[in-house]
């Protein structure tokens, strides 16, 4: 009896909670939302930009598919399962929002059930059918959507005082804030919690979540202002982008861009868009800058500081144990020999052992390392770049250093690491591009 009176208590306890988790999980007939296509026959500049975007092709990402499925493979703890078959609520939303695919094991088996809308990724009608968030992590967006083409119900902008014939407007503060961005740019484990991704937390505590709002720069402030030749960054002018909203529209102050570029180059290109490469070049090229100290030389010791200038949250941040970020640190003597290097990568584009890089390392909660982000129970390694901060690194020679030497330091970005990307994809298949975000040469004589 006393059991039964315990599990009723309990049962009423967990009644709130219960009602809650099932309400952030609503349901979306298909037919309600409408196609990029559709908004781009008015906004075409904006579509343009965002087509071959991240957002566009987060379903089709030939990187993102293959470590779904690579990830749900061999697995058999139902916590792990249910946090591998969860990546479609972000990277597919609206077709798990509308019933399919609700798991990425569906998407595997059935692709041919995937509706079109749903594979555009994160698309217009999605988030502008936004009007809040239930919790800014996970994707728990709130949205209005229409009814289709023929009533498509009201878009939610930056805007007071907009007009279209086809849909009603409405301004949103929500669009104008780093919590939008924020409500799938945090990411935790859906049963064990871990933080997997931190970006909008790292923003939220950073130095650019101003109190006073005049000086605030939201995620948006840099991002969408983004336009080739123009990265938009912490280091850089972040100029407003006069012009129309819509073919026929009102001239405005500032269009917001919708390329929506962060380090990502080889995507877009291999969906047959070379812009945003350039424009993710040049984004790196402007998030930090590096410096040589070299006090303690005599004793074979130099340090390298790199600094985050231009990033709004960690560097790197997002999928933080898959990105590489490096030091390739290299020393002659001279004559121009080599007498020591350190993150040189060899021809199969593999780093050496003892490379200094700035990533997260997940643990198994016994301390062993996981690089299935299913099986993540803690963080073992969180060695990043805090925005506007700097961390030093001492690099200790082995040997006796020369009278005179040439240090040269580069700080190198690429989305993943080559054997990664032989594993996910198949040796030889991609080639990631390198980028050289911060480079460094210092003469030194003893
Ligand atoms: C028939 C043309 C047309 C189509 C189709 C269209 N729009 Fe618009 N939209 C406009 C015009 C015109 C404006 C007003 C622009 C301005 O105020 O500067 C506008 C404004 C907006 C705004 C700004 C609202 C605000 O208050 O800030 C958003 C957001 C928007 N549209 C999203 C969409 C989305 C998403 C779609 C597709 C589902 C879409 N539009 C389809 C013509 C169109
Ligand atoms: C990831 C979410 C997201 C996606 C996808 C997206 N937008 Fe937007 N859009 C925004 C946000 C956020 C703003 C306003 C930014 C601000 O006010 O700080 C905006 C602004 C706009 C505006 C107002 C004019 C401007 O650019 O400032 C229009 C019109 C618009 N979007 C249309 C579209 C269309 C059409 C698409 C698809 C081709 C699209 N959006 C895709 C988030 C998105
Ligand atoms: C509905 C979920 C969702 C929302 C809302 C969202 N994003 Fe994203 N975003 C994603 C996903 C998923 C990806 C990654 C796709 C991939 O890599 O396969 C992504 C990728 C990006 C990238 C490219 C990253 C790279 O490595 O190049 C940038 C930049 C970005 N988002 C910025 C924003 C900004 C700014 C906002 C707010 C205006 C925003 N996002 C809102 C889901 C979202
Ligand atoms: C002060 C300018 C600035 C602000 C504000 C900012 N970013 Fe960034 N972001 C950058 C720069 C510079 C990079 C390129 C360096 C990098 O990849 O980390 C970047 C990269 C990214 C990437 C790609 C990271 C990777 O390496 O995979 C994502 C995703 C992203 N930003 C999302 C966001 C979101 C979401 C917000 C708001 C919570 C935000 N950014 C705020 C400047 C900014
Ligand atoms: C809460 C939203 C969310 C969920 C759930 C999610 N992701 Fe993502 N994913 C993102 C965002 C945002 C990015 C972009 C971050 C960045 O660029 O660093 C991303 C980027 C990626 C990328 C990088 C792709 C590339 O081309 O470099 C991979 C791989 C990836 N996710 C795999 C997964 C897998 C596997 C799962 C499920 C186990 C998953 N994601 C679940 C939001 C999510």
């Amino acid at each position: 009896m006393r059991k039964i009176v315990g599990v009723v208590i309990a049962l009423f306890l967990m009644y709130p909670l219960l009602v809650f988790s099932c309400s952030k999980v609503p349901h979306f007939e298909l037919s309600r939302f409408i196609s990029p296509e559709t908004c781009g026959g008015c906004h075409d500049e904006i579509y343009a930009q965002w087509k071959a975007s991240m957002h566009n092709l987060s379903h089709f990402d030939e990187i993102y598919r293959a470590a779904a499925f690579y990830h749900l493979k061999g697995l058999t703890e139902s916590a792990a399962i249910k946090e591998a078959e969860h990546c479609v609520v972000c990277h597919t939303p609206i077709g798990y929002f509308t019933g399919f695919p609700k798991k990425v094991s569906e998407e595997r088996d059935n692709p041919e059930k995937i509706p079109e809308i749903a594979k555009e990724g994160v698309q217009c009608d999605y988030c502008h059918s936004a009007t809040g968030a239930y919790a800014v992590y996970n994707n728990q967006m709130k949205l209005d959507p229409g009814h289709g083409e023929a009533n498509p119900g009201t878009k939610r902008g930056p805007f007071k005082d907009s007009q279209s014939d086809f849909h009603k407007s409405e301004y949103s503060k929500f669009h104008t804030s780093s919590e939008m961005c924020g409500v799938c740019h945090d990411v935790k484990h859906v049963v064990f919690g871990t933080k997997l991704e931190t970006t909008y937390e790292e923003w939220k505590k950073g130095p650019y979540n101003s109190p006073d709002a005049e000086k605030r720069i939201p995620c948006q402030g840099c991002h969408m202002y983004h336009r080739p030749g123009i990265p938009a960054t912490g280091s850089t002018e972040r100029p407003k982008n006069p012009g129309v909203a819509a073919i026929g529209g009102p001239k405005r102050a500032h269009i917001f861009t919708h390329y929506f570029v962060g380090g990502n180059m080889a995507m877009p290109s291999l969906h047959g868009d070379k812009t945003k490469a350039k424009m993710a070049k040049e984004r790196l090229e402007n998030a930090a800058v590096l410096a040589i100290d070299d006090r303690n030389i005599a004793s074979g010791k130099i340090a390298v500081v790199v600094k985050n200038v231009g990033a709004g949250h960690y560097l790197p941040t997002g999928l933080t144990d898959v990105r590489q970020m490096w030091l390739e640190v290299v020393v002659k003597d001279r004559a121009g020999r080599v007498v020591f290097s350190s993150g040189v990568a060899d021809a199969k584009g593999y780093l050496p052992d003892g490379a200094v890089i700035f990533n997260t390392v997940f643990g198994d909660g016994k301390g062993n390392a996981v690089d299935n982000i299913a099986k993540a129970k803690e963080i073992l390694r969180n060695h990043r770049i805090p925005p506007k901060g700097s961390v030093e690194e001492v690099i200790v020679f082995p040997a006796n250093v020369p009278k005179h030497l040439v240090v040269r330091v580069r700080l190198l970005y690429r989305g993943a690491s080559q054997k990664l990307v032989d594993d996910l994809l198949g040796a030889g298949k991609l080639r990631l591009p390198v980028v050289v975000m911060a480079e460094t040469k210092k003469d030194i004589v003893l």
